[in-house]
């Protein structure tokens, strides 16, 4: 029997529309049970939204809908979002569904039976925002911490759970399973609050003031509190108590959150497992907050980020790529186009971007399966093996510990040496002098493209099936294990390797205008340049020439090393690299300024320059329209 892994996210309040922040949790849990299925694990993944309560029936309002019709509309936002971010989702719980409601009242029976509910006066400070009674103790200047509006005294009778029975045991059970809240932080944040004596949860709502929400089963007059029939659905989904998905997946449960509900989660919660004779959940993880313009995103401060809006701009993965590396899990992080931009152009348009185009280009030149034949000699790079053995033990280390973005690293880092490992070899130089080198060398070069392909699914599954497409792999995306992976024998599959398209195009930055700066585009006769003379144009010395050799300039990340032939051999500096990989170049016609005062770039000196056309959609190389002779005049 293979091993199992259920993840959940939060559900979500279905009273405002997803943003970055919803987004990014979702996005984790599908990394989270993508690697896991790499990992060869059965999974069950879910999400939902979270409907009833104050909060939700005042935003119905708002819009002038019934809450019935107001609910399914918004939920259904949320779940048309998903598949849009690529997330692969098990199931979508509802909180207004039948299932759902069973469940919470089958547990509010058991734990009443239990003698864990009783019925009490109450007088509180309660924020309606929260949807929760405050302590004088937990609020701030007299304020509600989260709202910072002034909670009302509201004076009623209500049914209350007895979650300090459970304090003692909850703080024995975080101390003997150190992981069970984390990262560590949030566990001593837990724990630290637990110093003091819990209070009981109340956990009613009197019809008179609510009526959206589940009816207690023991009182007609009152419905359940929202936060006592949210928590439920983690279990309610996987149809407790005799449901087979609840049998199997509920023992390995893992909670994703981020820290605002921290406390519902690894105190509510838990106790209200224990009350009702349920195994704790195994891992509860949060995650910092996505801030903007070093605060939080409000609708009032208009800086809400649609993801969406983001994804058509700079595409599914990038952006899928960028929260994943930009996010320390545990911390908070500022959230920025400007970020997002250099992320995409440095990270994916330039170095994994420039592997991919160059070799997969190489490998439809040179190289078919019938390259390297079972029984066929060829020679493994020990060294790339070696960091592809090591990559794969630390990507499995930092996933399982939820450190994305060291995992992002470690492939980045493998991914420099691969481009290294291809400036070292030239295999561009063996196909014209040692087949049998050139075959082995490639050998080395698209196993390390399998390995690279496989580790990225999880984050960015498009441009990983993308690419073993290309590979015509017989496997694809998450049918290739990680077990799979380190034998260096990913090549049996290896098909007919077919075009390769260009994955992640420079985004170019648009420079805003400085003050005293024009501000609008000039006109096309203002960008002109001064006028020359025909004898001025005269002593230019273009000639046609066609490239030789190309290779990528150590340290540069702009510049190629050309060698052109125009007649006789010229070395030229172009900064082309983020545009043409260095197989590309090989073998085209160009036109090259040869009579240029020589310049030393990045220790190479440059005899000439080559002309190009640049425009939004990237640099272009000028080329003759027909097969011209080297060396011939341009005029
Ligand atoms: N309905 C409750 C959860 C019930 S779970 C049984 C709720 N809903 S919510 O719509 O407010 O979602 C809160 C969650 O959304 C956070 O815990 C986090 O997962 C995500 N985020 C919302 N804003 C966020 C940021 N600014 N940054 C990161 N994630 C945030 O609470």
């Amino acid at each position: 029997m293979s091993e199992k892994f259920y993840i959940t996210t939060p559900i979500y309040y279905v009273n405002a529309e997803p943003h970055l922040g919803h987004a990014y949790t979702t996005i984790v849990a599908d990394v989270l049970n993508r690697f896991h299925i790499l990992e060869g694990k059965e999974t069950y993944f879910l999400t939902g939204t979270d409907e009833h309560g104050d909060k939700i029936v005042r935003a119905a309002e708002g819009a002038g809908e019934p809450a019935e019709r107001y609910v399914d509309r918004m939920s259904q936002m949320f779940r048309d979002l998903w598949p849009k971010l690529g997330i692969c989702n098990d199931d979508f719980i509802r909180t207004t569904e039948p299932r759902h409601k069973s469940v919470v009242k089958k547990i509010l029976e058991r734990v009443h039976e239990k003698g864990d509910i009783y019925f009490s006066d109450y007088e509180g400070l309660y924020c309606f925002g929260c949807e929760r009674f405050y302590t004088e103790r937990e609020l701030v200047e007299g304020k509600c911490p989260d709202h910072l509006t002034e909670p009302t005294m509201i004076s009623e009778s209500n049914y209350f759970f007895r979650m300090s029975n459970y304090q003692d045991w909850l703080i024995d059970h975080i101390k003997r399973n150190p992981e069970f809240i984390r990262p560590e932080r949030y566990k001593n944040e837990v724990l630290s609050f637990l110093k003091d004596p819990l209070e009981d949860l109340c956990i009613s709502r009197p019809k008179s003031r609510l009526r959206w929400g589940i009816t207690l089963p023991f009182d007609e007059n009152y419905v359940t509190y929202v936060w006592f029939d949210a928590l439920i659905n983690y279990i309610s989904a996987l149809g407790y108590p005799e449901g087979e998905l609840f049998r199997r997946f509920w023992p390995v449960a893992q909670h994703l959150v981020a820290k605002d509900i921290l406390k519902p989660h690894g105190i509510y919660w838990p106790c209200m497992l224990k009350a009702a004779d349920i195994e704790p959940y195994q891992h509860l993880n949060v995650h910092g907050y996505w801030n903007v313009d070093e605060g939080k995103m409000s609708k009032s401060l208009g800086n809400v980020v649609k993801p969406l809006e983001l994804v058509d701009i700079y595409g599914l993965d990038a952006f899928r790529y960028f929260l994943l590396r930009e996010m320390v899990f545990g911390l908070d992080s500022e959230f920025s186009e400007d970020a997002l931009v250099a992320r995409i152009n440095a990270d994916l348009a330039n170095d994994l971007g420039n592997l991919v185009s160059r070799s997969l280009t190489m490998a439809r030149k040179y190289f078919q399966r019938e390259s390297v034949q079972p029984g066929k000699q060829v020679e493994i790079d020990e060294d790339l093996k070696r960091r592809a053995l090591q990559l794969l033990g630390e990507y499995e280390s930092n996933m399982e510990k939820l450190g994305f973005h060291k995992a992002l690293i470690a492939i980045w880092d493998f991914i420099g040496h691969v481009n290294k490992y291809i400036v070292k070899t030239e295999p561009w130089v063996l196909a014209k002098k040692d087949r049998e080198r050139l075959s082995s060398v490639m050998f080395n070069i698209i196993e390390s493209i399998i390995e690279v392909s496989v580790l990225l699914w999880p984050f960015m599954p498009a441009t990983s099936e993308k690419l073993q497409g290309i590979l015509g792999l017989e496997r694809k995306g998450g049918d290739l294990k990680l077990r799979n992976l380190g034998l260096w024998e990913g090549l049996r599959d290896v098909g007919k390797i077919s075009k390769v398209p260009h994955l992640f195009p420079r985004v170019e930055v648009k420079k805003e205008a400085g003050v005293g700066e024009e501000e609008e585009e000039q006109k096309p006769e203002e960008r002109r340049k001064e006028m020359v003379s025909f004898e001025e144009f005269q002593k230019l010395d273009l000639r046609v020439g066609v490239i030789k050799e190309a290779h990528n300039i150590p340290g540069s990340k702009k510049l190629v090393k050309l060698l052109v032939d125009i007649g006789e051999e010229r070395v030229v500096v172009a900064g082309i690299a983020g545009y043409y990989s260095t197989e590309e170049l090989v073998g085209k016609d160009v036109v090259i300024v040869a009579n240029l005062m020589p310049v030393k770039l990045m220790g190479v000196e440059s005899n000439g320059m080559v002309l190009a056309a640049e425009d939004d959609t990237g640099v272009h190389l000028l080329t003759p329209d027909a097969r011209t002779a080297p060396g011939s005049k341009v005029r």
